[in-house]
């Protein structure tokens, strides 16, 4: 499908070309707060909010999806927020280009595409090599949150997560369907107005688990990796 593309103006958009090379936050930020990642913002309403309750963290929001870093940017602006900025790119190509290992003190995914058919379900972005990627990216003690309306998604990512090196849960279940504080995004509101559950899982890096101790993994290219080349064909 093919994105007509809305140049986003913002001061707190960043274009993704300045992401080769890495990104200077303290300069970005103007301050060395810790920086933590939404994965797939959309339109923005969580990190609005998260952002809002946690001012002393900087947040960094990112989609494919160019109206919704538009409309994301649009919300931080009316809000006066300075501690959010959005890139419009891919997950894993972010994350490899633009920061460095140990950089994030969270990483929020919130309602994934699940890509329910079976046949798709390689296309879904957290799977076991993902996680154990991630894990280089957390800071020891570093939170991870997931957060989908779909339980096979949930489950997959609860049974992957609970068996991996380097990670420990901070619930006491696999999930919980109320996690207090916690925004509601788009989706999330979607859902529960149909009265259907979100399933909330959060862990952290282990703090006792130095980095050298993870398996070495790198993201693999996956179906959205050349998001570009299928965008702009
Ligand atoms: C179902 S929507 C959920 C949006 C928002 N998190 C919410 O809960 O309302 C999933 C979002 O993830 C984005 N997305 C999917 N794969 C991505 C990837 N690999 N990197 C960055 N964003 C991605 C999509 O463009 C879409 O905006």
């Amino acid at each position: 499908m093919t994105q007509r593309i809305i140049p986003i103006h913002s001061p707190n958009f960043i274009a993704e070309s300045a992401v080769t090379g890495g990104l200077d936050w303290a300069m970005i930020f103007g301050n060395t707060n810790p920086l933590a990642l939404e994965i797939g913002c959309g339109i923005g309403h969580f990190v609005l909010e998260r952002a809002q309750q946690q001012p002393h963290i900087n947040f960094l929001a990112i989609d494919i999806y160019n109206k919704g870093c538009l409309k994301t940017c649009r919300k931080i602006d009316e809000a006066g927020l300075v501690n959010v900025r959005v890139i419009r790119s891919e997950a894993r190509y972010l994350m490899t280009n633009g920061l460095e290992p140990e950089s994030l003190t969270a990483v929020y995914i919130n309602c994934p595409d699940p890509w329910p058919k079976k046949r798709h379900r390689q296309r879904r972005l957290v799977d076991r090599e993902f996680l154990l990627a991630l894990g280089h990216y957390l800071v020891p003690g570093g939170d991870f949150y997931f957060s989908s309306d779909f339980v096979d998604y949930a489950k997959e990512v609860a049974s992957l997560i609970r068996d991996l090196t380097g990670y420990c849960n901070r619930q006491s279940d696999d999930w919980v369907h109320n996690l207090p504080d916690y925004p509601v995004s788009k989706y999330m509101q979607r859902f529960l107005d149909l009265g259907q559950n979100i399933y909330y899982i959060h862990y952290q890096r282990d703090p006792a688990v130095s980095r050298s101790e993870l398996s070495t993994q790198e993201f693999q290219r996956g179906f959205r990796a050349d998001w570009k080349q299928a965008l702009h064909d």
